[in-house]
Formats: C-alpha cells, sequence, structure tokens
C-alpha cells in the first residue's frame, strides 16, 4: 500500500505544487485547507505523514497539531511544520508541541521530499519495532492462555457430546449443540495458536514454489467438499519457476490460509484464480484473487493484527500466520480489495542465489 501524506494549507498554489510532487513520489496525497478540515481529514484518510502550514484561517496549524498529538489514536503520526515566520521562538512552539521535523518556508519541493521520505521510514521501523515487542509480549500470554483453557476444554466439549448423543429432548439437545459449536470455535482459536508457535522456527531450503501452491489447493479443495458452497479454483502457473529459498511446509500453511481466506469470503457460489508469474526485478509474483465479500477500508488496514477478525467462527491469526511466513522467506505481501466485490492477494518472493 502506498504511504499516504496529509497536506494541509491555506494556500492554494502550495497545496497543488506539495502534492503534486508527493504524487510523483509516489505518496497517496489528501489536501485540507485549515487545522480543523485536517484534523477531519486524518480521521477519514488515516495519513502516515502530515505537512502542516501554521497560519491558517479556521483553526492554525499549532492548534490542529496540539490536537493530533493529545489524542492516543493521532499521536504517533509524525508531523512536519511548514512556516514563513523564521524566530526561533516559533521554531521552539512547534516542536515542543510535538512536530517531529520543522521546514521554513519558502522551502525547496526537494527537501521537502527528501525530509518526508526520511519520516516516512522512521515511522515504519518504529512500527514495526512497536509491533514486534507487542507481539512477543501477547506471545506469553496467549501461550499461557491457551495452556490453561486446553484441558477444561476438552471436559466441556466431552461432556456437551455425550449429552447430544444421550439427550432425547429437542430443546436440551439444542443446548447441547450451542455448547458443542461454542467449544469447536475455541479449538479453532487454540489450533490456530499452536499453529503460529510452530511456524516460528524456519529451515529454509531450495525449493519449487510450483510444488507448494499445488500441494495448498489440494488441501483447499478438500476443505472446500462437505461445505455448502460451490468454488472454482483456477490456476496459471509459470512454468520452471526459478528456486526459491523455503520452509515447505511454512509456506504451504501460509498459502492455505489465503485461499482459505478466499473460500470463507464466498458466501454462496464464487471463483478464487491462483497465477504466479515473474515480475521485472526477477521476483517471482503469485497472485491470489477471489471475487467473494471483500473488505473495508477500515478493516483493510488491521487485517495482519493478532485476533482481528470479522468471522463467529475466526480466532483472527490466518493472515498474523501469513504474515511471519512470508516475512522469514524474505517476501513480501499485500491486500487489496473492495467491498462486495473481491480480495486480492500479492505474494513476492525472490528467487535464491
Ligand atoms: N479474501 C478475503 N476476503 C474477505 N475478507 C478477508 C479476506 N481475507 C481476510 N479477510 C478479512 O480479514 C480478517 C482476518 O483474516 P485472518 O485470516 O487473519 O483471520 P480469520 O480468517 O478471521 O480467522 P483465522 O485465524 O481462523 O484465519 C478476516 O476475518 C476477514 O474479515
Ligand atoms: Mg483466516
Amino acid at each position: 500500500m502506498k504511504p499516504r501524506v496529509l497536506v494541509v494549507d491555506d494556500d492554494e498554489q502550495n497545496r497543488a505544487l506539495l502534492s503534486e510532487k508527493l504524487l510523483l513520489d509516489g505518496y497517496d496525497v489528501e489536501k485540507a485547507t485549515n487545522g480543523l478540515e485536517a484534523l477531519a481529514k486524518v480521521s477519514s484518510f488515516l495519513p502516515d505523514l502530515v505537512l502542516l502550514d501554521v497560519m491558517m484561517p479556521v483553526m492554525d496549524g499549532y492548534e490542529a497539531l496540539r490536537r493530533l498529538k493529545s489524542d492516543e489514536a493521532t499521536r504517533y503520526i509524525p508531523v512536519i511544520i511548514l512556516t514563513g515566520r523564521t524566530e526561533i521562538d516559533d521554531k521552539v512552539h512547534g516542536l515542543e508541541a510535538g512536530a517531529e521535523d520543522y521546514i521554513n518556508k519558502p522551502y525547496s519541493l526537494t527537501e521537502v521530499s527528501a525530509r518526508v521520505k526520511s519520516l516516512l521510514s522512521m515511522r515504519a521501523l518504529q512500527t514495526r519495532l512497536r509491533e514486534t515487542e507487542k507481539m512477543a509480549a501477547l506471545g506469553e500470554m496467549v501461550d499461557g492462555i491457551a495452556h490453561e483453557v486446553r484441558n477444561p476444554l476438552t471436559a466441556i466439549g466431552g461432556m456437551a457430546r455425550r449429552l447430544f448423543e444421550g439427550e432425547t429432548s429437542p430443546q436440551h439437545k439444542l443446548y447441547a449443540k450451542n455448547i458443542i459449536r461454542s467449544v469447536e470455535r475455541l479449538e479453532r482459536m487454540l489450533l490456530r495458536i499452536d499453529e503460529y508457535k510452530s511456524i516460528l522456527t524456519t529451515t529454509l531450503s531450495r525449493g519449487n514454489l510450483n510444488d507448494v501452491i499445488e500441494a495448498a489447493v489440494k488441501d483447499i479443495r478438500e476443505f472446500i467438499e462437505g461445505r455448502e458452497r460451490e468454488v472454482t479454483i483456477r490456476t496459471n502457473l509459470m512454468q520452471r519457476p526459478p528456486a526459491i529459498n523455503m520452509d515447505y511446509g511454512n509456506l504451504k500453511i501460509a498459502i492455505f490460509n489465503i485461499l482459505q481466506n478466499s473460500v470463507e469470503a464466498i458466501e454462496k457460489n464464487g471463483e478464487i484464480s491462483i497465477e504466479s508469474f515473474p515480475a521485472m526485478d526477477q521476483a517471482i509474483v503469485v497472485k491470489i484473487v477471489d471475487n467473494g465479500c471483500g473488505i473495508g477500508n477500515e478493516d483493510i488496514r488491521k487485517i495482519f493484527n493478532p485476533f482481528q477478525t470479522s468471522k463467529i467462527e475466526g480466532a483472527g491469526l490466518g493472515l498474523t500466520i501469513c504474515y511471519r511466513i512470508i516475512q522469514d522467506h524474505g517476501g513480501e505481501i499485500e491486500v487489496e480489495s473492495e467491498k462486495g466485490k473481491g480480495t486480492t492477494v500479492t505474494l513476492r518472493f525472490h528467487p535464491a542465489r
């Protein structure tokens, strides 16, 4: 996904020049004409960085900055203040209010572009670090809970199944069925937690991507059987792809999880296509496209987070697992989706040397 930059300036020409340059640099750009509008755009556009003019009508840059930095949800978005004022006091004022950087007008677009690039890469590193720490702490806690839950859950499930089989009252049978269903949901959660733990060790060796894809497709066909869905799967794989360094088992889990999401996104009947082809930079691209329910803009940013799920029976760990596996392969994963239309997951792998 392209990084998003919000340009806030009351001067139309400045806005146009800045956004043109940033678009050329490959960012998604939105514009606002004053502080108040900027705050509204921050909530809807969710920028990765804000370029903020100071002297503006309605609400000036300092006030907008103060509000951004006092809200937990927007505090970590880096802000670069743009201003015509040059006095030291004003710079200090901006930095004290929490701006990450400060650029004086008149500025060169090349300078703005360089500072945006550097702040964005710093933010990406910080985000990754925060996530790694969060994951490690979370991992330990989840592991502990899973351990404690396993035995009582087996007992509850076992008893409920016996009740279900021995009961004659339809009402009581229904109660037992509901307990069993809830137990199954928790069992899926535990299974995913085990899966997550198991993929943390990776052993890479040279292998053929087509073999893994074909094995995952075979498994997904079995998964589809017995479900009331008509799903057509089409594959169009690049012939004799260059070898990549892979952990066969883990990579199969990753691709299976992506396909499983596609199947689950298809309510009655639909189509999944898997194709692979070489990219300009020698990478091998694998595209998995479905015409399922799609994902809304708000949700798509969170889908790799653990326990993020929209499904009653979901654990919300499938894509967290995928992300980790693809990272361990030195690859990349990207998800694009349109609600009601479908989803495309793109994977990129680099050939083994
Ligand atoms: N192909 C897809 N189409 C529509 N929504 C999707 C797709 N892939 C992922 N999602 C959304 O992303 C969420 C997270 O996916 P993820 O695989 O991590 O968890 P899950 O499928 O809910 O549970 P599980 O851990 O059992 O896989 C899903 O709940 C779903 O809302
Ligand atoms: Mg899933």
